[in-house]
Protein backbone atom coordinates (compact mmCIF):
# COMPACT_ATOMS: atom_id res chain seq x y z
CA UNK A 1 0.00 0.00 0.00
CA UNK A 2 1.43 3.50 -0.59
CA UNK A 3 1.82 6.05 1.75
CA UNK A 4 -1.87 8.04 0.72
CA UNK A 5 -4.06 5.18 0.63
CA UNK A 6 -3.66 3.37 -2.72
CA UNK A 7 -3.37 -0.33 -2.78
CA UNK A 8 -1.04 -1.54 -5.40
CA UNK A 9 -2.94 -2.71 -8.52
CA UNK A 10 -1.02 -6.33 -8.86
CA UNK A 11 -2.00 -6.96 -4.95
CA UNK A 12 -5.92 -5.45 -5.71
CA UNK A 13 -5.90 -8.42 -8.31
CA UNK A 14 -4.76 -10.97 -5.94
CA UNK A 15 -6.52 -9.68 -2.87
CA UNK A 16 -9.85 -9.69 -5.17
CA UNK A 17 -8.92 -12.98 -6.65
CA UNK A 18 -8.56 -14.35 -3.31
CA UNK A 19 -11.90 -13.28 -1.97
CA UNK A 20 -13.98 -14.11 -4.72
CA UNK A 21 -12.39 -17.81 -5.89
CA UNK A 22 -15.41 -19.86 -5.83
CA UNK A 23 -12.83 -22.17 -4.39
CA UNK A 24 -12.57 -20.50 -1.35
CA UNK A 25 -14.99 -20.11 1.89
CA UNK A 26 -12.51 -18.06 3.84
CA UNK A 27 -11.61 -14.55 3.63
CA UNK A 28 -8.04 -13.29 4.20
CA UNK A 29 -9.29 -10.07 5.46
CA UNK A 30 -8.23 -6.45 4.03
CA UNK A 31 -6.49 -4.88 7.55
CA UNK A 32 -4.43 -8.51 7.10
CA UNK A 33 -3.30 -7.40 4.10
CA UNK A 34 -2.90 -3.58 4.69
CA UNK A 35 -0.80 -4.53 8.14
CA UNK A 36 1.85 -6.30 6.32
CA UNK A 37 2.45 -3.15 4.30
CA UNK A 38 2.33 -0.42 6.70
CA UNK A 39 1.97 -1.51 10.40
CA UNK A 40 4.78 -2.53 12.78
CA UNK A 41 6.40 -5.46 13.40
CA UNK A 42 3.89 -6.89 16.26
CA UNK A 43 1.16 -5.28 14.07
CA UNK A 44 2.75 -7.74 11.09
CA UNK A 45 3.37 -10.53 13.01
CA UNK A 46 -0.36 -10.85 14.13
CA UNK A 47 -1.51 -10.12 10.29
CA UNK A 48 1.13 -13.20 9.74
CA UNK A 49 -1.03 -15.44 12.02
CA UNK A 50 -4.29 -14.39 10.68
CA UNK A 51 -3.61 -15.12 7.45
CA UNK A 52 -2.06 -18.54 8.24
CA UNK A 53 -5.33 -18.68 10.02
CA UNK A 54 -7.45 -18.04 7.12
CA UNK A 55 -5.37 -20.04 4.21
CA UNK A 56 -5.81 -23.22 6.56
CA UNK A 57 -9.97 -22.11 6.93
CA UNK A 58 -9.99 -22.04 3.16
CA UNK A 59 -12.52 -25.22 2.40
CA UNK A 60 -12.16 -27.06 -1.20
CA UNK A 61 -8.71 -25.16 -1.02
CA UNK A 62 -6.92 -25.48 -4.55
CA UNK A 63 -2.88 -26.19 -3.65
CA UNK A 64 -1.24 -24.14 -6.15
CA UNK A 65 -3.61 -20.93 -4.72
CA UNK A 66 -3.25 -22.09 -1.41
CA UNK A 67 1.07 -21.76 -1.43
CA UNK A 68 0.54 -18.82 -3.64
CA UNK A 69 -0.98 -16.69 -0.88
CA UNK A 70 1.24 -18.37 2.18
CA UNK A 71 4.58 -16.96 0.47
CA UNK A 72 2.02 -13.88 -0.44
CA UNK A 73 2.74 -13.71 -4.17
CA UNK A 74 0.27 -12.16 -6.34
CA UNK A 75 -1.52 -14.93 -8.23
CA UNK A 76 -1.61 -12.13 -11.65
CA UNK A 77 1.90 -12.17 -11.25
CA UNK A 78 2.48 -16.18 -11.17
CA UNK A 79 -0.27 -16.47 -14.08
CA UNK A 80 1.05 -14.27 -16.63
CA UNK A 81 4.81 -16.15 -16.16
CA UNK A 82 2.88 -19.39 -16.37
CA UNK A 83 1.22 -18.36 -19.49
CA UNK A 84 4.35 -16.85 -21.18
CA UNK A 85 6.20 -20.35 -20.53
CA UNK A 86 3.02 -22.27 -21.69
CA UNK A 87 3.27 -20.14 -24.89
CA UNK A 88 6.79 -21.46 -25.64
CA UNK A 89 5.85 -25.12 -24.56
CA UNK A 90 2.73 -25.40 -26.86
CA UNK A 91 5.35 -23.68 -29.52
CA UNK A 92 7.68 -27.19 -28.95
CA UNK A 93 4.19 -29.33 -28.78
CA UNK A 94 2.81 -28.17 -32.04
CA UNK A 95 3.93 -30.18 -34.52
CA UNK A 96 3.00 -33.41 -32.67
CA UNK A 97 -0.74 -31.96 -32.35
CA UNK A 98 -3.82 -32.38 -34.44
CA UNK A 99 -7.13 -30.30 -34.33
CA UNK A 100 -8.33 -33.79 -34.85
CA UNK A 101 -6.88 -34.92 -31.90
CA UNK A 102 -8.17 -35.72 -28.33
CA UNK A 103 -5.79 -34.60 -26.11
CA UNK A 104 -5.27 -35.75 -22.81
CA UNK A 105 -3.12 -33.25 -20.66
CA UNK A 106 -1.96 -35.85 -17.09
CA UNK A 107 -0.30 -33.40 -14.46
CA UNK A 108 -2.04 -30.27 -15.80
CA UNK A 109 -1.01 -28.33 -12.73
CA UNK A 110 -1.45 -24.58 -12.93
CA UNK A 111 -3.63 -25.53 -15.88
CA UNK A 112 -2.09 -22.77 -18.11
CA UNK A 113 -0.68 -24.99 -20.89
CA UNK A 114 -4.55 -26.55 -21.63
CA UNK A 115 -5.42 -22.74 -21.82
CA UNK A 116 -3.03 -22.06 -24.23
CA UNK A 117 -3.53 -25.33 -26.38
CA UNK A 118 -7.82 -24.54 -26.29
CA UNK A 119 -7.03 -21.15 -27.08
CA UNK A 120 -5.16 -22.66 -30.60
CA UNK A 121 -8.44 -24.40 -30.90
CA UNK A 122 -7.29 -28.12 -29.93
CA UNK A 123 -9.45 -30.37 -27.60
CA UNK A 124 -7.86 -31.14 -24.56
CA UNK A 125 -9.15 -32.49 -20.85
CA UNK A 126 -6.70 -31.37 -17.74
CA UNK A 127 -5.97 -34.68 -15.32
CA UNK A 128 -4.32 -34.77 -11.82
CA UNK A 129 -4.56 -36.03 -8.78
CA UNK A 130 -4.92 -32.20 -7.08
CA UNK A 131 -6.52 -28.80 -8.27
CA UNK A 132 -3.50 -26.85 -8.82
CA UNK A 133 -5.81 -24.80 -11.25
CA UNK A 134 -4.82 -21.32 -11.47
CA UNK A 135 -6.95 -20.48 -14.86
CA UNK A 136 -10.52 -19.92 -13.15
CA UNK A 137 -12.39 -21.34 -16.18
CA UNK A 138 -10.19 -24.66 -15.80
CA UNK A 139 -10.67 -27.33 -13.53
CA UNK A 140 -9.01 -30.00 -13.75
CA UNK A 141 -10.42 -33.70 -13.72
CA UNK A 142 -8.83 -35.31 -10.39
CA UNK A 143 -8.34 -38.66 -10.20
CA UNK A 144 -6.57 -41.28 -7.58
CA UNK A 145 -3.03 -41.21 -9.29
CA UNK A 146 -4.02 -44.64 -9.75
CA UNK A 147 -6.66 -45.74 -12.87
CA UNK A 148 -7.66 -43.23 -15.05
CA UNK A 149 -11.32 -42.65 -14.78
CA UNK A 150 -11.11 -43.50 -19.14
CA UNK A 151 -11.68 -46.04 -21.65
CA UNK A 152 -8.81 -47.44 -23.27
CA UNK A 153 -7.91 -45.85 -25.89
CA UNK A 154 -10.13 -42.58 -25.26
CA UNK A 155 -7.49 -40.27 -25.90
CA UNK A 156 -5.39 -39.90 -29.46
CA UNK A 157 -2.58 -38.51 -27.30
CA UNK A 158 -1.38 -38.00 -23.93
CA UNK A 159 0.54 -34.96 -22.40
CA UNK A 160 3.15 -36.00 -19.31
CA UNK A 161 4.94 -32.58 -19.09
CA UNK A 162 7.35 -32.65 -16.48
CA UNK A 163 5.28 -35.09 -14.49
CA UNK A 164 6.91 -38.33 -14.51
CA UNK A 165 9.52 -37.10 -11.92
CA UNK A 166 7.04 -35.67 -9.70
CA UNK A 167 5.50 -38.98 -9.61
CA UNK A 168 6.24 -42.35 -6.91
CA UNK A 169 5.70 -44.54 -9.73
CA UNK A 170 6.51 -43.09 -13.41
CA UNK A 171 6.33 -46.83 -14.61
CA UNK A 172 2.36 -47.05 -13.42
CA UNK A 173 1.84 -43.58 -14.46
CA UNK A 174 3.24 -44.54 -18.20
CA UNK A 175 1.00 -47.77 -18.13
CA UNK A 176 -1.90 -46.19 -17.80
CA UNK A 177 -1.17 -43.36 -20.21
CA UNK A 178 -0.32 -46.19 -22.37
CA UNK A 179 -4.03 -47.67 -21.75
CA UNK A 180 -5.91 -44.18 -22.44
CA UNK A 181 -4.27 -42.89 -25.47
CA UNK A 182 -2.60 -44.27 -28.83
CA UNK A 183 0.19 -41.60 -28.39
CA UNK A 184 1.85 -40.27 -25.22
CA UNK A 185 4.72 -36.64 -25.48
CA UNK A 186 6.82 -36.49 -22.46
CA UNK A 187 9.16 -33.46 -21.57
CA UNK A 188 11.17 -34.53 -18.96
CA UNK A 189 14.19 -32.52 -17.25
CA UNK A 190 16.94 -35.32 -17.79
CA UNK A 191 20.34 -35.86 -16.04
CA UNK A 192 23.49 -37.05 -16.38
CA UNK A 193 24.88 -37.66 -13.09
CA UNK A 194 23.88 -37.81 -9.38
CA UNK A 195 25.14 -34.70 -8.55
CA UNK A 196 23.48 -33.31 -11.53
CA UNK A 197 20.60 -34.78 -10.30
CA UNK A 198 20.80 -33.48 -6.91
CA UNK A 199 21.47 -29.97 -8.52
CA UNK A 200 18.46 -30.24 -11.19
CA UNK A 201 16.01 -31.56 -8.02
CA UNK A 202 16.93 -28.26 -5.55
CA UNK A 203 16.45 -25.60 -8.71
CA UNK A 204 12.65 -27.99 -9.64
CA UNK A 205 11.98 -27.12 -5.76
CA UNK A 206 12.82 -23.70 -5.61
CA UNK A 207 10.62 -22.99 -9.51
CA UNK A 208 7.62 -25.23 -7.79
CA UNK A 209 7.77 -23.73 -4.22
CA UNK A 210 7.86 -27.67 -3.30
CA UNK A 211 10.62 -28.25 -0.63
CA UNK A 212 8.88 -32.03 0.98
CA UNK A 213 7.63 -35.15 0.20
CA UNK A 214 8.99 -34.83 -3.50
CA UNK A 215 10.22 -37.80 -4.95
CA UNK A 216 12.51 -36.29 -7.74
CA UNK A 217 12.18 -39.58 -9.92
CA UNK A 218 14.22 -37.94 -12.48
CA UNK A 219 16.73 -40.42 -14.82
CA UNK A 220 18.96 -39.96 -17.55
CA UNK A 221 17.64 -40.65 -21.08
CA UNK A 222 18.76 -44.02 -21.54
CA UNK A 223 17.08 -44.69 -18.36
CA UNK A 224 14.03 -43.94 -19.42
CA UNK A 225 14.51 -44.84 -23.33
CA UNK A 226 15.50 -48.48 -21.37
CA UNK A 227 11.50 -48.13 -19.16
CA UNK A 228 9.67 -46.82 -23.06
CA UNK A 229 11.48 -50.56 -24.33
CA UNK A 230 10.10 -52.56 -21.46
CA UNK A 231 6.71 -51.08 -22.00
CA UNK A 232 6.48 -51.39 -25.56
CA UNK A 233 6.66 -47.96 -26.15
CA UNK A 234 8.19 -47.05 -29.51
CA UNK A 235 10.22 -43.80 -29.19
CA UNK A 236 8.87 -41.89 -32.87
CA UNK A 237 10.77 -38.69 -32.25
CA UNK A 238 12.71 -37.19 -29.44
CA UNK A 239 14.37 -33.37 -28.86
CA UNK A 240 16.94 -32.10 -26.36
CA UNK A 241 17.75 -28.55 -25.11
CA UNK A 242 19.33 -27.27 -22.38
CA UNK A 243 17.11 -24.83 -19.85
CA UNK A 244 19.52 -21.94 -18.50
CA UNK A 245 22.82 -23.88 -17.55
CA UNK A 246 21.52 -26.95 -15.34
CA UNK A 247 18.24 -28.06 -16.62
CA UNK A 248 18.34 -30.42 -19.65
CA UNK A 249 14.95 -30.81 -21.05
CA UNK A 250 13.99 -33.78 -23.29
CA UNK A 251 11.05 -34.66 -25.18
CA UNK A 252 9.97 -37.95 -26.44
CA UNK A 253 7.26 -38.95 -28.43
CA UNK A 254 6.16 -42.76 -28.35
CA UNK A 255 3.87 -44.98 -29.99
CA UNK A 256 2.14 -48.22 -28.42
C1 LIG B 1 5.52 -29.78 -12.30
S1 LIG B 1 3.84 -30.13 -12.29
C2 LIG B 1 3.44 -30.34 -14.01
C3 LIG B 1 3.40 -29.10 -14.80
C4 LIG B 1 2.48 -29.08 -15.98
N1 LIG B 1 2.38 -30.33 -16.68
C5 LIG B 1 3.02 -28.01 -16.90
O1 LIG B 1 3.91 -28.31 -17.69
O2 LIG B 1 2.59 -26.88 -16.74
C6 LIG B 1 3.63 -31.79 -11.75
C7 LIG B 1 2.17 -32.18 -11.69
O3 LIG B 1 2.09 -33.60 -11.74
C8 LIG B 1 1.00 -33.97 -10.96
N2 LIG B 1 1.10 -35.41 -10.69
C9 LIG B 1 1.96 -36.08 -9.88
N3 LIG B 1 1.70 -37.40 -9.91
C10 LIG B 1 0.67 -37.58 -10.78
C11 LIG B 1 -0.06 -38.70 -11.25
N4 LIG B 1 0.21 -39.94 -10.82
N5 LIG B 1 -1.04 -38.50 -12.14
C12 LIG B 1 -1.33 -37.27 -12.59
N6 LIG B 1 -0.69 -36.16 -12.18
C13 LIG B 1 0.30 -36.31 -11.29
C14 LIG B 1 1.11 -33.07 -9.75
O4 LIG B 1 -0.08 -33.02 -9.02
C15 LIG B 1 1.47 -31.75 -10.42
O5 LIG B 1 0.34 -31.01 -10.75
Amino acid sequence: MTLDGRVDRRKRIAMKDGWQSKNYVGKPSFLTFVKFEIGNNTQRRQAGRNLMRSIAAMKNTNKFLEVLYSYRIPKYFVYQLLRSRAKDLAKSLSPYLSKDDLILDIGSDSCTVPEILMEQDLKVLPLDIQNYSIVDAISPTIYDGSRMPFKDNQFDVSLILFVLHHSYDPTKLLVEAKRVSRKILIFEDIITSSAHGYLTAALDSLMNLEFFNQPHSNKRDNEWQTLFDDLGLKVLNREYNNYGVVIKHALYLLEK
